[in-house]
């Protein structure tokens, strides 16, 4: 049992093989924060350990210790982990909580979360999980906090559940699903920000006294700021030194914030963002905060991220797609834009499954008047201009190819020149007697109401069942903006951006169990929802609108601090790069598209024959090595973001097979050569080392690095790279070299 209950220090100690969690009822029956770190041996207490009140000028007991869920107004003037007001009874008004312990339960296994995403198992002897009840007497309030501890994955998942055990109306003000106390601020703090087009920016810096963090307001979670969270102590690196990340499976407003005590005492909460957030609980009512989940390591970034990579992969994905190799798709957006007929869709398909491609996916443009982004979103019938046969007819001929066929839509949206706006202009969100703002020329459906997200189920699944459909791109090109819901009365309105979000959910869930063979891929104008939260209905994300081979480089490598690599889907598009006008080898392109979902976003009728011929190759390749790159452990060698050379590398679960990818940026005179570590290998075993034909070799570093090597002599060795480069490199900018390696096996030829 991965869960210990010491009933003598009243000490629970929650712990897996590479770290401790240890929380404890104090005396005044608050619940303390007593460890998080490297792992301690299980049984005992650690009384020492314990957080104790420091009594400065003017301190009370309660403003320095380490809480495990704290309340607000009661002493810690730190930002409270939830706040309530109370709307009934003599205290009518007030928002001072004393959650005390009432009572905890040790159980197998892991429940689901009602209307909400979470990590699960699939057995209970994979997980304990821990319930412990808070209450406060004075005003029935029930607190529930869950910790689920995995015995094979290094992560913790929280939430909470509010109980409204009281008499009057209870309003919850806001309700963070993690909070945890550490008892030194000596990190630095790494969040992934940015914008559209350049997302999952790595951005780092010491903590500093005060509060700071990153959140959204946009209803999504947003390009600008992913809800992660990382410290790493100052010198820690992706391979050595102590790490520790919260990540949120939610897809709406969000807060992931630390704050520094004048004390040196660190608070990290992460949740839904209390700004614009409250939650009415009648009588007897309940509300759950969505889960986080806690990774850490003490050897370093990479093993953290690949902690989370196995967890999302195997237990926050879920359906017939989650294990299943990832088709080769080709996307028609940059290809056409809105620009096509049915014919020209057809020459793409041909050429595009000549070349190896699997699935043909219609991207935006093909209902309503849609021939630009001014209209039509919500009038979800095939232009019949474009598309003759509707996509009934035009799926039936794709398959006909030999091409599964896939169809992007964006449910959640609504156009000022549609149908549905002239029969339902309520529906979009606004509010009454003002000005609603257009953004990327369109309005945002209500979707906290139930009957537009029936309305949106019975649309898309009559669209499922009519034509041989085996994808969907779900996309969202907007936020959220005059937050207001006509179904609510004034005194839930702070509910509006939650219920946006459990809508969304409501009708993941209910299309994906009703078309379970439908694989889902998820967008929000490239990454700007690209979380956790849509991980569990979508196994497969557009993680940037963003197709440059060198952007790319930098994107993916931020985004797998957190996310797996079958998430991570990755085109290949023409040259010049439309969103950056750069060109690179189309190698290079491929090689950085390998690791993640392999695709394609271009016209394959433009392609030259040697393009056509390049294309084919990568598809090969990728073919051949499809599960390695999907579902390997990945590593990321060396970083895009602060050097001229950039390194990923895949090992197979099985360790029996690798890939690295070594990326030459901009070319400058006179660098050097270059020692390039492997990891994960066994140091004992022996690979044999080949490399990507196609993928532009100097002869020196083929000759130098191919043959037969040891584990030990390719990661404290290295590769020998760039070894005859000359003073002016050749190659210019942007070159890359891919290498492949196979285990020996003991007693086989070349053992
Ligand atoms: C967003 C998506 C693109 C494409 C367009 C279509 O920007 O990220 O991939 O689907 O919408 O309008």
């Amino acid at each position: 049992m991965p869960i210990y209950y010491h009933a003598e220090t009243r000490q629970f100690h929650l712990y897996n093989k590479t770290f401790s969690y240890i929380l404890r009822i104090l005396e005044n029956g608050y619940i303390g924060q007593v460890y998080c770190g490297a792992p301690l041996a299980p049984q005992g207490g650690y009384p020492f350990l314990d957080p104790l009140p420091f009594y400065g000028f003017s301190n009370n007991e309660r403003n320095s210790i380490r809480f495990e869920y704290p309340a607000y107004g009661n002493g810690d003037y730190r930002l409270p982990a939830f706040s309530v007001r109370f709307l009934a009874g003599p205290a009518g008004g007030a928002q001072v909580v004393e959650p005390v312990y009432k009572a905890h339960r040790i159980r197998p296994g892991k429940e689901g979360i009602s209307g909400l995403p979470a990590v699960y198992t699939e057995d209970d002897r994979e997980a304990d999980t821990l319930e412990l009840e808070l209450e406060d007497a004075a005003s029935g309030l029930r607190i529930v906090l869950y910790y689920t501890i995995f015995a094979s994955h290094n992560c913790l998942a929280r939430h909470v559940r509010f109980i409204n055990g009281g008499e009057g109306k209870v309003l919850i003000q806001n309700a963070m699903s993690f909070s945890l106390d550490l008892p030194d601020p000596d990190w630095n703090m790494v969040t992934l920000t940015g914008a559209w087009a350049r997302e999952f920016k790595l951005t780092e810096g010491p903590l500093r006294p005060g509060f700071q963090g990153v959140e959204s307001r946009r209803g999504i979670t947003g390009h600008q700021q992913n809800p992660f969270l990382l410290l790493k102590r100052p010198g820690a690196d992706d391979f050595g030194g102590e790490a520790l990340a919260l990540s949120l499976i939610y897809s709406g407003n969000f807060l992931a914030s630390a704050e520094v005590d004048p004390l040196g005492i660190l608070r990290l909460r992460i949740g839904i963002n209390p700004e614009g957030f409250s939650w009415e609980l009648e009588k007897g009512q309940t509300f759950d905060t969505p889960e986080a989940v806690l990774a850490y390591s003490s050897t370093g970034v990479n093993a953290l991220s690949q902690d989370y990579h196995r967890l999302y992969r195997t237990r926050l994905a879920r359906g017939e797609w989650r294990d299943k190799e990832r088709p080769i798709l080709l996307n028609s957006w940059e290809g056409t834009y809105f620009n096509f007929t049915e014919q020209k869709l057809l020459e793409m398909a041909k050429i595009a499954r000549d070349l190896g491609i699997e699935l043909f996916v219609l991207d935006d443009g093909w209902f309503g008047e849609r021939d630009a982004d001014d209209s039509s979103l919500g009038d979800w019938f095939p232009n019949t201009k474009k598309l003759p046969g509707g996509i009934t007819g035009l799926a039936q001929k794709i398959t006909a190819l030999g091409l599964n066929f896939g169809l992007w839509i964006e449910p959640e949206m609504i156009s000022e020149r549609s149908r549905l706006f002239a029969a339902h202009p309520d529906w979009a969100i606004g509010v009454p007697g003002r000005k609603r703002i257009e953004t990327r020329r369109q309005y945002v459906l209500d979707m906290s109401r139930p009957e537009i997200v029936d309305h949106l189920f019975s649309v898309f699944s009559s669209i499922l069942s009519s034509a041989p459909i085996s994808y969907i791109k779900w996309d969202m090109n907007r936020s959220l903006t005059e937050p207001f819901s006509r179904s609510l009365p004034p005194e839930r309105q702070g509910e509006f951006f939650h219920r946006y979000c459990l809508g969304v959910y409501d009708l993941y869930t209910r299309l994906t169990r009703s078309f379970p063979g439908v694989l889902f891929e998820s967008c929000a104008g490239g990454g700007g929802r690209f979380d956790p939260g849509l991980l569990a209905f979508a196994p497969q994300g557009w993680l940037s609108d963003d197709t440059d081979g060198f952007q790319r480089l930098l994107i993916q490598t931020g985004a797998s601090y957190v996310y797996p690599l079958s998430s991570i889907c990755a085109h290949v598009s023409a040259v010049p790069n439309h969103q950056t006008g750069r060109t690179t080898r189309l190698a290079f392109r491929g090689m950085v598209a390998f690791f993640g979902v392999l695709g394609f976003e271009l016209d394959p009728a433009a392609l030259s024959p040697e393009e056509k011929t390049g294309i084919a190759a990568v598809i090969d390749f990728y073919k051949a090595h499809r599960a390695l790159f999907q579902t390997g452990r990945f590593f990321r060698l060396r970083n895009p973001v602060s050097s001229s050379r950039a390194a990923w590398m895949a090992l197979s679960q099985d360790g029996r097979e690798a890939a690295a990818g070594y990326f030459r940026l901009l070319a400058r005179p006179n660098q050097g050569p270059f020692r390039l570590y492997l990891k994960g290998l066994d140091p004992a075993a022996r690979y044999d080392l080949t490399v990507w034909e196609d993928g532009g070799f100097s002869e020196a570093d083929k000759r130098r690095n191919t043959g037969c090597r040891g584990g030990d002599e390719l990661m404290y060795g290295g590769l020998f790279l760039d070894s005859d480069h000359a003073h002016i490199p050749q190659e210019g900018d942007f070159f890359s070299e891919l290498f492949l390696l196979r285990k020996i096996e003991a007693g086989k030829p070349g053992a």
